[in-house]
């Protein structure tokens, strides 16, 4: 695997088309998309993803799209990659499920979207007997979560979290030493810790604040915490307040 960072400026991220370039060598097969993006919260524009497909056709790399966060799309309009255009089709794979939507991760219902037979019948050989077996419920619930019927909650959550990460935004505004990355996509906030001069934040909101953010570290950086608003607001109200007083003690005992 070649890891590509995307390239961030003033808290907007984008991929790095230059830094994909330079990676690429005649063994590389496959590009690993993921829209909307988990932990910064991008949902791609159409010029980003045709920029994609042709950086994948000039070095005849095959897409794997991640799109399981397909629905969260708070901002802008998720473009499934293989709706770019008829040659995409051939060689793409779109990955999603209804574990984040309907929040059933524990009712396995993921699948692959391979428009092409070629590639379809290729996948099926290969992940023969790879997949855990969806149970009876799965079935149902995916069928449930995707038939239509639940458009109108699906609406109401969108608004809920949209609401919450505006909250979001406007407490971290007023915190010092935190910023936090405009989310479009996702009920995953991407906050920057650096400013706080703490080593370690994602150790010290936990010993300090009694908040456990998921560490930046484990997704390439340092200094970042990931948050995940996809809860009640007074559930993340209470994990703020307690950020916000581990802050102003540190800082007190400096
Ligand atoms: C982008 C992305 N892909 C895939 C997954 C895997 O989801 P699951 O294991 O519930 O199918 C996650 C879960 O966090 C995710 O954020």
């Amino acid at each position: 695997m070649i890891e590509v960072p995307m390239k961030e400026k003033n808290l907007h991220y984008e991929m790095d088309f230059d830094a994909l370039e330079q990676a690429v060598t005649e063994d590389t097969g496959v590009l690993v998309l993921c829209n909307p993006h988990n932990p910064v919260g991008r949902v791609y524009t159409r010029a980003e993803l045709e920029q994609t497909a042709a950086f994948t056709e000039r070095h005849h790399l095959l897409v794997v799209s991640d799109e399981i966060h397909c629905e969260l799309t708070l901002e802008g309009e998720h473009i499934p990659f293989f709706s770019l255009n008829d040659r995409v089709k051939d060689y793409s794979i779109t990955l999603s499920s209804a574990g984040k939507i309907a929040n059933i991760p524990s009712l396995p219902s993921g699948f692959a979207i391979i428009p092409s037979q070629e590639l379809r019948r290729r996948f099926q050989d290969i992940s023969l007997g790879l997949f855990s077996t969806p149970n009876a419920l799965s079935f149902e619930a995916l069928h449930a979560a995707f038939d239509g019927s639940c458009d109108e909650w699906k609406e109401e959550l969108r608004d809920y979290l949209r609401e919450n990460r505006d909250y979001l935004e406007s407490r971290i505004a007023g915190i010092d030493g935190l910023r936090v990355v405009h989310n479009e996509g996702t009920y995953l906030a991407w906050i920057d810790a650096r400013d706080t001069g703490i080593e370690d934040p994602f150790a010290f909101f936990k010993e300090k604040a009694g908040v456990r953010f998921n560490n930046g570290a484990d997704y390439g950086q340092k200094g970042f915490v990931r948050l995940n608003f996809g809860c009640p607001r007074s559930q993340l109200k209470e994990a703020l307040d307690r950020v916000e007083a581990a802050l102003q003690a540190y800082r007190a005992a400096q």
